[in-house]
């Protein structure tokens, strides 16, 4: 009946494959609400909701609305919420000293959130692009470097700013050195002690960032500018190691990886290494080619959603930031 002996193994993976309960009985992750992290760009102002063009379906909130938002969130079971200020061109400066305005934006969100909803974790986003004029996440020099002390000072100022306010979780996402060990040092000497820290330790110089720097308003800033000489090279793993050993030697309590699909290997080395609380990134680029696509008819939106998310948690991930997240917890409720 075979054309040799052993031709088919008694093996046949397909039984396994052939019904629901079999098929959900061996399934090895689950995308849950536990693992979604919403990220949310803030608006000055009262009842303004604004769109952002390349990133169909996302609003930019003013503070009053962000809290209907979190509460949504808080609800449907989303643990933590990131936060991303949109700053007005005038409070923009060379120095970044918005920052670290204790009546910023940013930091006058995180105490509405926590008055508001005290349950939803707050995560704020440590790096001064949104604070520049030219749109660089640090301080720079007369020739355009981006300078890594001088920056470090200005985001201690920056997360105690919001760890002040009282974020519970500061999130550098600028990539300078040491800026986590210098941080958690401010930290503690302040008596932040539950304050933790999401490194943004493998963060890649991506073109995925594009629709972000859209949202927040630096991208015009920028220009044909880049961060290629503190982000990093996307030809680059083993570096991804070596930052990620250093973030979790200098205090860090979680790691992310950004962006996230095209990453997942890093994702999995990361995890494989370290064993530690690892995140991943869905990025704006992303978010935008599966709207796009899915406006044109071409993918299932909420399938190939699913897929991608839960493609992340089997790479390693135990959280993702996605800007479906709201969205999909409302999925998973259903
Ligand atoms: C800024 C920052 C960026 C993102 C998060 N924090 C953009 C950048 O580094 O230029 C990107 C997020 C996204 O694309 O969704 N420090």
């Amino acid at each position: 009946m075979h054309p040799y002996p052993g031709y088919f193994s008694m093996a046949r993976p397909r039984r396994m494959r052939r019904d629901d309960f079999s098929r959900r009985l061996m399934r090895e992750h689950q995308l849950s609400c536990n693992d979604l992290i919403q990220p949310v760009f803030v608006l000055e102002g009262k009842e303004r909701r604004e769109p952002v063009p390349s990133m169909p379906g996302v609003k930019r909130l003013s503070i009053d609305l962000l809290l209907r938002e979190a509460e949504a969130c808080a609800r449907l079971g989303v643990p933590a919420m990131a936060l991303f200020p949109v700053t007005p061109p005038e409070a923009k400066s060379e120095d970044a000293a918005e920052a670290f305005n204790p009546e910023g934006l940013a930091q006058r969100a995180v105490r509405a959130l926590k008055q508001a909803v005290p349950e939803l974790g707050v995560i704020t986003d440590v790096a001064l692009d949104p604070f520049t004029t030219h749109g660089q996440d640090g301080l720079i020099d007369e020739t355009g470097y981006v300078m890594n002390d001088e920056t470090v000072e200005v985001l201690i100022q920056q997360a105690l700013s919001h760890a002040e306010a009282g974020a519970d979780v500061v999130a550098p996402s600028d990539m300078m050195d040491g800026r986590i060990g210098a941080i958690r040092e401010a930290l503690e000497e302040a008596g932040h002690i539950h304050t933790r820290i999401l490194a943004y330790s493998a963060k890649y110089a991506s073109s995925f960032y594009g629709p972000f720097r859209d949202a927040v308003g630096s991208a015009a800033n920028l220009g044909a500018g880049n961060k290629y000489t503190y982000q990093m090279d996307p030809a680059n793993s083993d570096e991804a190691l070596r930052e990620v050993a250093l973030d979790l030697e200098e205090g860090a309590d979680m790691v992310m990886i950004k962006p996230g699909l095209p990453y997942l290997d890093i994702v999995r080395r990361v995890k494989e290494s370290f064993g530690a609380p690892t995140f991943v990134y869905q990025v704006s680029g992303e978010y935008a080619m599966l709207k796009a696509a899915a406006q044109n008819g071409w993918l299932d939106e909420r399938a190939c959603v699913l897929e991608a998310l839960t493609s992340m948690k089997r790479a390693g991930a135990d959280g993702i930031l996605t800007y479906y997240a709201r969205q999909v917890a409302e999925w998973i409720k259903e």
